[in-house]
């Protein structure tokens, strides 16, 4: 038995940071990073919640790829203010900080039911609205995915204003990981027919919109556009969960700090070819892996497609390769210049090691040895 439910109130269009004055709750945490903290958009956020007569104090200690002490230092916070609710603002991870607090905090001291209210400022993770929350423990340079029910937030809010800031290296790394979620959720073994509608439609707008954002930022049809792909990739994946391409781009950033989209969207190329095994020219139909013919839709959505479903699919990873080349997204670790050949080699083994206990990987379409995924990580150099 399957089932599929969305747990989020998403409220978006003109106004939609208007449902702040009338939330149900009086006393806000608001966690964010030292960026939106000190930038003249968050009084977009605080207007209306002083408006609404709401108290709120400010958290503004979240980091990239959120280490777990900046997440305790939250959870001090939390308990000493104890708010009714926490407000997010950010990027993924202000998000997935303000999930991981609000859960440790009433572990520490369950002193009633705590609101989570998301507001991505980058079109990127869906973290709005799914029960995943990525920590980083520094110290073993690894990226926990924790994935609970109770983590996700029960009201998220898109206002594509919060995004036009975004500059255009940025978007392109938080377009391509929506791009990712959406591919990685079609081609899921648990994927299903409500989780495939919303990542197609996901990838249709990022196929349209994507370029015109990062070309663009002031382009505000195209920002709403991804701003909404995002969050529609987010419940794909919610459901179908993701894969292998998470799972090995998790360590990327865990030990290099390669940002999280950018991580992926290199990857990319190489695991649509691992999970089509579209370089043997021999197969005939009836050999082609699964992935081959979901791909190939994928393509067809994106308008490529070729006489046959393999060339389709390469079609696939040369639009992959053409977008990574006009966001100026390196297409190999070796050409972002800042990573020696040495480090990089000498930590291939454990981030495998790592990517096969990523819990993204399990519903990879093809079950990958570790053999495979040292030959990808070799492949990235
Ligand atoms: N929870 C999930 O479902 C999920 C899914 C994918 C990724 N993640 C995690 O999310 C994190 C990445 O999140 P992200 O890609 O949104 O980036 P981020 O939150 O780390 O932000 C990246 C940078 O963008 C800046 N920024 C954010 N909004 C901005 C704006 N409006 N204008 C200008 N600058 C802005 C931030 O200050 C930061 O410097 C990673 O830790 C990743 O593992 C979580
Ligand atoms: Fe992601």
């Amino acid at each position: 038995m399957n089932s599929f439910d969305i747990k989020t109130k998403i409220y978006f269009g003109d106004q939609a940071l208007d449902r702040l004055a009338e939330i149900p709750y009086e006393r806000i945490l608001l966690i964010t990073d030292p960026f939106m903290a000190e930038s003249s958009m968050f009084s977009l956020v605080t207007d209306p919640l002083k408006k609404g007569g709401k108290q709120f104090e400010v958290f503004k200690d979240v980091v990239p790829d959120p280490p777990i002490e900046k997440i305790s230092l939250g959870v001090d916070k939390m308990l000493a203010y104890k708010p009714d609710a926490i407000v997010a603002v950010g990027g993924g991870s202000a998000i997935d900080s303000s999930k991981s607090i609000r859960e440790f905090a009433l572990r520490v001291n369950n002193y009633g039911d705590v609101g989570l209210i998301a507001i991505p400022t980058t079109s990127g993770t869906g973290s709005e609205v799914t029960s995943f929350a990525v920590v980083t423990d520094p110290k073993e340079q690894v990226k926990y995915p924790l994935v609970s029910r109770s983590l996700t937030p029960d009201e998220a809010i898109l206002d594509a204003e919060l995004v036009k800031s975004v500059p255009p290296a940025i978007t392109a790394d938080t377009g391509m990981d929506v791009f990712t979620h959406a591919l990685e959720a079609c081609v899921s073994i648990n994927r299903n027919d409500f989780s495939t509608a919303l990542a197609e439609k996901a990838i249709e707008i990022c196929g349209v919109f994507l370029l015109r954002a990062y070309l663009d930022g002031n382009d505000s049809h195209a920002r709403q556009k991804m701003h909404s792909a995002s969050c529609l990739a987010g419940l794909a994946f919610n459901s179908a969960s993701l894969g292998l391409n998470h799972g090995m781009a998790h360590q990327l950033g865990a030990t290099f700090h390669i940002p999280h989209g950018r991580a992926n969207a290199m990857l990319l190329p190489h695991i649509i070819e691992f999970n089509s095994d579209i370089n043997k020219h021999s197969k005939s139909r009836a050999e082609y892996l699964p992935a081959v013919k979901r791909y190939a839709t994928v393509a067809q959505i994106l308008g490529l497609s070729s006489y046959n479903e393999i060339m389709t699919v390469r079609s696939l990873v040369n639009w992959v390769q053409f977008m990574l080349k006009e966001m100026d997204i390196p297409l190999s670790i070796s050409q972002m210049g800042k990573i020696t050949k040495e480090e990089y080699f000498a930590a291939i083994d454990r981030m495998a090691d790592a990517a096969l206990a990523d819990g993204c990987t399990e519903t990879n379409p093809r079950v990958p040895r570790k053999a495979d995924v040292v030959k990808i990580y070799e492949k990235l150099w």
